[in-house]
C-alpha cells in the first residue's frame, strides 16, 4: 500500500495493511507479517518488520504492543507492505514468514507468492558471496539477490525497477513480487512472471486510489503504458496506491483496478505509475487498462462463481499443478516428496501400508489403492477411520499408517492416528492444513497444497490426495527396473493432467443441461469398477451431501448381487466405462442396465462407438493413464452435483447438518 502525499498516521497504515490480510482470511494461511517504514519514534529512513506466526490477528496485536514506534506520527508519502504465508518450503513461523529482507538492516524487503524452484543454486552462490541466511524459504534469495545487484551495481543511477528486472531474470517459477527498499524510499516495485512451462502465474493487481478527483466525472486517461504512464493525468496529484493478489483486501479502499500481465514489472516512483515489459517480453503491447470492479466484497471472494464449491472445482487444473509443483522432474522421471524422503527406508522395509481417513479422504485412498499396490508391491489396506477404531483393527510396529484428511483436524482421524501411534506403527500426514493436529502428530507427511477449501463438499483437495498418493507410489517405485515403463507412463500423465482438467471443465455446459433433466428425481444410482469404484463412491457423496438426493456408488461387479433389482425405466443411473482394464466388465453390466430398460447417461472415452450407441446420453472425457483416469472422471461428477444443489435451490457451500471440519467423534 503506497500513500503519495495523503497525509496518514502509522497507525491508519498499519490498519490498512492489517485489514487488507485479514479480507484475505479465507484463503488461508498460517502467518503474517508487515514492513513499514520508519523504525524509531521519527520517520528515519529505515524499515521496520513486523512477523507472526498463526493468526493475522496476532500480528495485529503485537502491532500495538511495540511501544519503539510512534504510531500517531503523520506521513504524508509512505509505502507499507503485508503478507499471509501458507507454508510451501519452511514450517509456519514468524523467521519463515514474508516479508523476507536481505540482510540485518532490512535494505531490501520482499513478499511473495508463488515458488522460486531455482532457489538452491541461487541459495549457494550468495552463501559463496558471504551472505547468511536466515529462514528454510525459497523467497529469501530474492532480497539477498537484489541487495548483492544494488551492492555491485555499475552507476549510481540504477532505477529500483531496472534491479528487479535483473533479479527476475534469475529466477525460476513463477511469482508475483513486491520490493521495498530504503535505498528508493517512497518507491514501490512490484512484478508478476513464470518463467517455466509449468508454472501457473499467482494472480495479480495494482489498484488504484485517486483520492482527490473523481474518476468518473472527469477526463480520465484510462491507460498506462511505458511512453503513457498515469502521471500524464496529473503530476500533482495525491493518490493512494494498493497491489493486491486478491480484489477483497482492497475493495473498500477503490474498485479501479489494473490487471498486471506476465512479465509486468509496475513501479511507483514520486506518485507515479509506470508499467514495463521485462526485455525478455520487448515488442508486445504494453497498454494496460484501469478497469472498475462492480462487484461485492462477497462476490469478488468467489469471483465470477455461484459458490465456493464451483470456484474450487474450477480451480483444479492449478491445484492439481501445484500439488505437484517442485516436486517432480518431468526431464528425469523423479518424484520427491521432501516431507517423506527422510523415512524412505523405512517404509520401504515395511509389512503393509494402511491408508485411513473419512468421507472424501477415505475415497483418495480407495482410488489410488490398485496403483499403490502396484508401484509398492506391498499390501495396502484402506479404512474408514471410525470403523477402523470401531474393530480395535490389530496394528503393528512394521505398519505404516497414512492419514488422509483436508482439514487435518477430523476427530475420528485424529484418534485413528493416536492408535496407530500408541502401537508403534510409522504414522504419515497428507493433509491440506499445515500446522493442522494431523500435520503436528504424525512422524512425516506430504502437504497437497490445494489451497483453502472452503465449500463444504470437498472437491480440489480430492484430486490433490489423489495426487499426492500417487506421487508416493512413484517415489516407492524409483529404483524398481521392471517399473520404470510404467512410472514414466504415469508421470508423462501427470505431466498432462491440467490440461486434461482443462477440457473436462469445458464440458460444463452439457453436464448443466443434463442436470436439468435429472434435478427433479429423487435417486441417482452411480455405477463403476475398477479404478472407478473409488468415483462412483466419490460422485455419489458429492450428490448426497448437496442435493439431498438419494445417492449410491455401487461396484458394478455387485450388480446382479443385488443392486440390479433397483434399475428400471425410471431410475437415473449414471456408469463410468473407460477403456482400461475393466472395460469388457463394465461393458457386460451396461448391457444388465439396459437389458432392464435402464436409460444410462455414461462417462466414456471420447470416440467410443460401442458405448455411445447402448447409452441414454454420454459425457465423453479425454483419456489419461488408466490409474489417472478417476481425476477426471470425478469432475464432472462434482459438477452435476453443483448443478443439481443449485436447482433444486440449495445453499451449495452449506449444506444442511454437515461442517466443513468434523472436529468430534
Ligand atoms: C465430503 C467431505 C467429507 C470430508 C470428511 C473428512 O465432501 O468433505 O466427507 O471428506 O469429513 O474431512 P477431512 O478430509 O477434513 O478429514
Amino acid at each position: 500500500y503506497l500513500n503519495y502525499r495523503v497525509p496518514k498516521t502509522r497507525k491508519d497504515i498499519f490498519t490498512t495493511l492489517v485489514k487488507g490480510l485479514q479480507r484475505l482470511e479465507y484463503r488461508g494461511y498460517d502467518s503474517a507479517g508487515v514492513a513499514v517504514d520508519g523504525c524509531g519514534k521519527v520517520d528515519t529512513n529505515s524499515i521496520c518488520l513486523f512477523k507472526k506466526k498463526g493468526k493475522v490477528k496476532a500480528l495485529d496485536e503485537e502491532l500495538y504492543k511495540n511501544d519503539s514506534i510512534d504510531l500517531e506520527l503523520e506521513l504524508d508519502t509512505h509505502f507499507g507492505i503485508a503478507h499471509t504465508r501458507w507454508a510451501t518450503h519452511g514450517e509456519p513461523s514468524a523467521v519463515n514468514s514474508h516479508p523476507q529482507r536481505s540482510d540485518k538492516n532490512n535494505e531490501f524487503v520482499v513478499i511473495h507468492n508463488g515458488i522460486i524452484t531455482n532457489y538452491k543454486e541461487l541459495k549457494k552462490y550468495l552463501i559463496s558471496k558471504g551472505y547468511e541466511f536466515e529462514s528454510e524459504t525459497d523467497t529469501e534469495v530474492i532480497p539477498k539477490l537484489i541487495k548483492y545487484l544494488y551492492d555491485n551495481r555499475e552507476s549510481n543511477y540504477v532505477s529500483f525497477s531496472t534491479l528487479v528486472e535483473r533479479v527476475i531474470q534469475q529466477l525460476e517459477g513463477a511469482f508475483a513480487l513486491v520490493f521495498k527498499s530504503i535505498h528508493f524510499p517512497g518507491q514501490a516495485v512490484a512484478t508478476r512472471s513464470a518463467a517455466t512451462v509449468f508454472s501457473s502465474i499467482p494472480p495479480f493487481s495494482v489498484f488504484i486510489c485517486d483520492t482527490r478527483i473523481d474518476v468518473q466525472s472527469k477526463n480520465y486517461i484510462n491507460r498506462v503504458d511505458s511512453s503513457n504512464a498515469l502521471h500524464s493525468v496529473n503530476d500533482r496529484m495525491a493518490v493512494e496506491f494498493y497491489f493486491a493478489s486478491d480484489a477483497s483486501a482492497i475493495i473498500e479502499h477503490t474498485n479501479k483496478v489494473m490487471y498486471l500481465e506476465d512479465d509486468d514489472i509496475a513501479a511507483v516512483a514520486d506518485g507515479k505509475l509506470s508499467v514495463h515489459r521485462m526485455s525478455r517480453s520487448a515488442g508486445e503491447d504494453p497498454v494496460r487498462v484501469i478497469q472498475t470492479l462492480q462487484m461485492e466484497l462477497q462476490q469478488i471472494m468467489k469471483g465470477n462463481f455461484k459458490a465456493f464449491m464451483q470456484k474450487e472445482i474450477f480451480e483444479q487444473p492449478e491445484s492439481v499443478f501445484n500439488t505437484m509443483r517442485g516436486r517432480i522432474c518431468f526431464d528425469t522421471n523423479t518424484v520427491i516428496l521432501g516431507g517423506l524422503k527422510d523415512h524412505l527406508k523405512e517404509i520401504k522395509r515395511c509389512r503393509r501400508l494402511i491408508i485411513i481417513g473419512c468421507g472424501t479422504s477415505f475415497h483418495a485412498g480407495v482410488a489410488t489403492r490398485q496403483i499403490l499396490e502396484e508401484l509398492t508391491e506391498l499390501p495396502v489396506m484402506v479404512e474408514l477411520a471410525s470403523d477402523f477404531l470401531d474393530r480395535t483393527t490389530p496394528v503393528y510396529r512394521d505398519d505404516v499408517c497414512f492419514f488422509i484428511s483436508q482439514s487435518g483436524e477430523t476427530a475420528d482421524t485424529l484418534m485413528a492416528l493416536r492408535y496407530c501411534k500408541d502401537r508403534g506403527a510409522l504414522t504419515v500426514g497428507v493433509t491440506n492444513t499445515v500446522g493442522s493436529s494431523i500435520s503436528r502428530e504424525t512422524d512425516c507427511g506430504v502437504h497437497i497444497n490445494a489451497g483453502p477449501e472452503i465449500g463444504v463438499a470437498s472437491t480440489k483437495a480430492y484430486t490433490s490426495q489423489f495426487v499426492s498418493l500417487v506421487m508416493f507410489g512413484l517415489m516407492m517405485s524409483e529404483d524398481r527396473l521392471s517399473l520404470q515403463k510404467r512410472r514414466e507412463e504415469i508421470i508423462n500423465g501427470l505431466s498432462k493432467l491440467p490440461e486434461l482438467i482443462k477440457e473436462v471443465l469445458a464440458l460444463d455446459d452439457k453436464i448443466k443441461c443434463i442436470a436439468d433433466e435429472l434435478y427433479q428425481e429423487k435417486s441417482l444410482l452411480v455405477m463403476g469398477r475398477g479404478y472407478h469404484y473409488a468415483t462412483c463412491l466419490e460422485g455419489a457423496l458429492k450428490v448426497k451431501e448437496i442435493t439431498y438426493m438419494h445417492s449410491e456408488g455401487i461396484l458394478a461387479g455387485e450388480l446382479k448381487h443385488g443392486p440390479l433389482a433397483l434399475i428400471d425405466y425410471h431410475m437415473p443411473v449414471i456408469m463410468v466405462i473407460m477403456r482400461d482394464a475393466c472395460y469388457t466388465k463394465c461393458h457386460n453390466a451396461l448391457q444388465q442396465v439396459t437389458a432392464r430398460q435402464g436409460r444410462p447417461i455414461i462417462l466414456c472415452c471420447q470416440d467410443d462407438p460401442d458405448i455411445s450407441k447402448m447409452a441414454y446420453k454420454t459425457i465423453e472425457l479425454p483419456h489419461t493413464v488408466d490409474c489417472l483416469q478417476g481425476i477426471l472422471c470425478v469432475i464432472p461428477l462434482q459438477l452435476m452435483s453443483f448443478h443439481l444443489a443449485v436447482l433444486r435451490g440449495y445453499d451449495v457451500d452449506f449444506p444442511r447438518n454437515l461442517a466443513k471440519s468434523v472436529t468430534v467423534e
